[in-house]
C-alpha cells in the first residue's frame, strides 16, 4: 500500500490525481497539520519531521512513500532513503524537473515556499540537466496558509498572487513550475495572471505519471484508503472532500 505525507492538505493535490487514475488503489495519507507549515522551518526540523511521517505511515502498512510535499523533497530524501533502504521513496522534485527539462522551456519559473526557494534543489538540478535554462525563483510563503483556510478563489489570494507572480512575469517565463504540492489548489488563479502563453508543470501529475509508469503494482484495488491528520480543524475535512469531489472520513492521528 503506498504512503502519501505532507505537511498538511497539499498532499492531496497528488491523491486527487493518483484516484483520476486509479480510483480503486489503497493508500495511506498523512498532513501534518499541527506542525505546518513546513516551508518556513529549517532544515533538521524538516528532516525529523519527514522521519516522524515516514515512521507513521509505514507503522500503518505503507511499503512504499510518497513524498507528497516539495519541501521535505529538497530537504530529506537522503535521510529517508537511510532509514528505509527497502522501501521505494518517490520525492515530488525529480518528475517536476523532468517534466520541464524534457519541453521547449527556456525561461522557467519556480514557485516554492520559503525553505525550498532557499535550498536552491530545483534550479541546481535544472542547471544540471539543461544549463541554457535561465530560471528566476520565487518564495510564497502566503500560498501555504491561504491554501489551508480554503481561500482558493478569493480576492486577498488573488492579489497576492499578482504580487508574488509580477518576478516571473518581469522575467518573461514561458514555463512556471508549481513547487510546492498546495499550489495546484491555485492554479486557476496562477494561470489566469501568467496568461495562456505560458505553460504550468504541476509536480501532482508529474509524480504520478512516474509512479505508474514504473510502479503500477503498487495501486493494489482492495480500496483500502485512509486520511490521517495530526490536527483536526473543523475546515479539514471539508476542504479536503470539496478537493477531493468526494466525501471522505478523516481521522486524527499522533506523530513524533
Ligand atoms: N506542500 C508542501 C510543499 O510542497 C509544504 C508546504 C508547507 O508546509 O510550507 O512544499
Amino acid at each position: 500500500m503506498l504512503g502519501i505525507f505532507d505537511s498538511g492538505i497539499g498532499g492531496l493535490t497528488v491523491v486527487k490525481e493518483l484516484l483520476r487514475r486509479a480510483p480503486d488503489a489503497s493508500f495511506v495519507y498523512l498532513g501534518d497539520t499541527a506542525r505546518t507549515p513546513y516551508g518556513t522551518k529549517g532544515e533538521e526540523t524538516i528532516i525529523r519531521y519527514a522521519l516522524d511521517d515516514a515512521k507513521f505511515l509505514i507503522d500503518r502498512g505503507a511499503t512504499a512513500l510518497i513524498v507528497a510535499c516539495n519541501t521535505v523533497s529538497a530537504y530529506a530524501i537522503p535521510a529517508l532513503k537511510k532509514a528505509y533502504p527497502a522501501i521505494p521513496i518517490f520525492d515530488v522534485l525529480t518528475p517536476a524537473i523532468r517534466a520541464a527539462t524534457s519541453s521547449s522551456a527556456s525561461r522557467i519559473g519556480i514557485l516554492g515556499t520559503s525553505a525550498t526557494v532557499r535550498s536552491g534543489a530545483y534550479e541546481r538540478a535544472l542547471k544540471t540537466v539543461r544549463s541554457d535554462l535561465t530560471v528566476t525563483s520565487v518564495a510564497c510563503p502566503l500560498f501555504v496558509p491561504l491554501v489551508e483556510e480554503g481561500w482558493l478563489h478569493d480576492d486577498v489570494t488573488r492579489m497576492v498572487v499578482a504580487r508574488y507572480l509580477a518576478p516571473l512575469k518581469e522575467a518573461k517565463v514561458d514555463t512556471v513550475i508549481l513547487g510546492c504540492t498546495h499550489y495546484p489548489l491555485l492554479q486557476s488563479l496562477i494561470a489566469e495572471e501568467m496568461g495562456s502563453d505560458v505553460t504550468i508543470i504541476d509536480s501532482p501529475k508529474a509524480i504520478m505519471d512516474e509512479v505508474m509508469d514504473a510502479h503500477a503494482d503498487l495501486l493494489n484495488t482492495n480500496k483500502d484508503q485512509q486520511f490521517w491528520f495530526t490536527d483536526l480543524q473543523p475546515a479539514t475535512a471539508s476542504i479536503a472532500s470539496h478537493w477531493l469531489e468526494r466525501e471522505i472520513e478523516v481521522r486524527k492521528g499522533e506523530v513524533g
